[in-house]
């Protein structure tokens, strides 16, 4: 079955779409990438999204232009992923959406949002679509996330040792997969996130993230706030556990500083881009992590990158490019297997990472133009996921 999935994560950016070829074989899942395209989000659309999110008010009326305007951003992506990636030939388009609520209260989650109306997505693409991916999970008691810990399971399964995947978008996310141990997952905290806001607001909304790391580069870390940021209790919360730009905002870090002589702007980079580091190494070493496959916007940058090695200096960084996985695909290659499942009638969830009661058959399904037909129900579920055609091995 050939899918397109689609993606855009809490930095709200780009939508990621990315295709891929995908067969059941037995007990394993064999994903054959098909290339992703990477679409900025028009500049009116991320001001909408801006502002929304928390901790500013909204209206239903702004949400709901809000849901349709991404919703055709993600049908634009659709058609052309299908276009230039599939040749017109996509049989499913699973989205992800576009989150602007994740509800947690005392560490569980009640609720959680992603706009992107997929209707808009079925009638451009005449596809049918796989989307609210999440919700099933929480209904099921869990976080709804991170829902791409089914994918890393499968993926680093076989590796030795305690093998983790590293997503570093706006808030960053790790799968623990250990020889005879349930796998576990959850956001460790920000990613780009607080980098993302301070880069904006230092510069006015002139620039939106800190390219290749250079204010970071340039800044030294501030002890005396590191010290305070880092004394945020959901780093100390055990797992499983979840979280979003509900807690880490601007105004959260606003308040951060003036606990204190405001330092330089690049200073506060530094300081946030160690932060990172130093959140994910702890993370780590708490799962007695051995290898760590980075994915994500963060992946690229080289202070966030060569921070995380310092920090973590026994274990071994590999990009997910090196596993066959685009580090920016690999997450909207990721929602394209969870609909594909989703559509063969398999649970896509891992109770232990999602904190769930038990497994679930994820989404909703929207017609394409004819009527939907799906597969047989699949007669078992995959133990393994092998990427065909993966240019690079380690
Ligand atoms: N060259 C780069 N240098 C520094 N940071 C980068 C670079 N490219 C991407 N990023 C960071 O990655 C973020 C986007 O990552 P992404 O994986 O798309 O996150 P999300 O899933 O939250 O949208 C950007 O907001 C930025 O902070
Ligand atoms: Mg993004």
């Amino acid at each position: 079955m050939r899918v397109i999935g689609l993606m855009s994560g809490t930095s709200y950016d780009a939508i990621e779409a990315a295709a891929a070829d995908l067969t059941l074989e037995g007990d394993t899942l064999v994903l054959r990438p098909l290339g992703a395209l990477s679409l900025p989000y028009p500049e009116e659309l991320r001001g909408c999204i801006e502002a929304v999110l928390p901790p500013a008010a909204t209206t239903a009326e702004a949400v709901c232009r809000l849901d349709t305007g991404i919703g055709q951003a993600f049908a634009e992506a659709a058609v052309r992923a299908d276009g230039e990636l599939c040749s017109g030939t996509a049989d499913l388009v699973v989205s992800h959406g576009q989150t602007v609520h994740h509800w947690v209260e005392d560490g569980a989650v009640r609720g959680t949002l992603q706009l992107g109306q997929p209707a808009w997505i079925a009638e451009a693409t005449g596809l049918p679509v796989v989307s609210d991916l999440r919700s099933r999970d929480v209904a099921a008691g869990g976080q709804g996330a991170p829902l791409v810990s089914i994918v890393d399971t499968l993926l680093l399964r076989a590796r030795p040792g305690v093998s983790a995947a590293l997503n570093l978008g706006g808030i960053a996310n790790v799968t623990v997969v250990a020889p005879g141990a349930d796998p576990v997952a959850f956001d460790t905290g920000p990613a780009n996130a607080l980098i993302d806001a301070a880069v904006r607001h230092f510069t006015q909304g002139a620039r939106d993230y800190d390219a290749d790391g250079r204010g970071a580069a340039r800044g030294r870390v501030r002890p005396g706030l590191l010290a305070r940021l880092l004394d945020e209790p959901y780093y100390r919360r055990p797992a499983p556990k979840t979280t979003g730009k509900e807690l880490f905002h601007l105004a959260y870090l606003k308040d951060a500083l003036a606990a204190q002589p405001v330092p330089e702007p690049d200073d506060v980079l530094a300081t946030l881009t160690r932060l990172t580091a130093v959140t994910v190494a702890d993370a780590c070493r708490a799962h007695d992590v051995t290898e760590l496959v980075v994915s994500g916007g963060g992946a690229r940058n080289p202070v966030l990158m060569r921070m995380l090695g310092e920090e973590l200096a026994d274990v071994r960084l590999l990009p997910s490019d090196s596993l066959g996985l685009p580090s920016t695909a690999k997450e909207a290659l990721a929602f394209a297997v969870l609909g594909f499942l989703t559509v063969h009638g398999l649970p896509a969830t891992v109770p232990s990472c999602t904190g769930a009661r038990h497994p679930s058959l994820l989404g909703s399904i929207t017609p394409g133009r004819t009527p939907l037909r799906l597969p047989e129900p699949a007669a078992v579920p995959p133990r393994r996921l092998r990427i065909s055609d993966a240019t690079r091995r380690p």
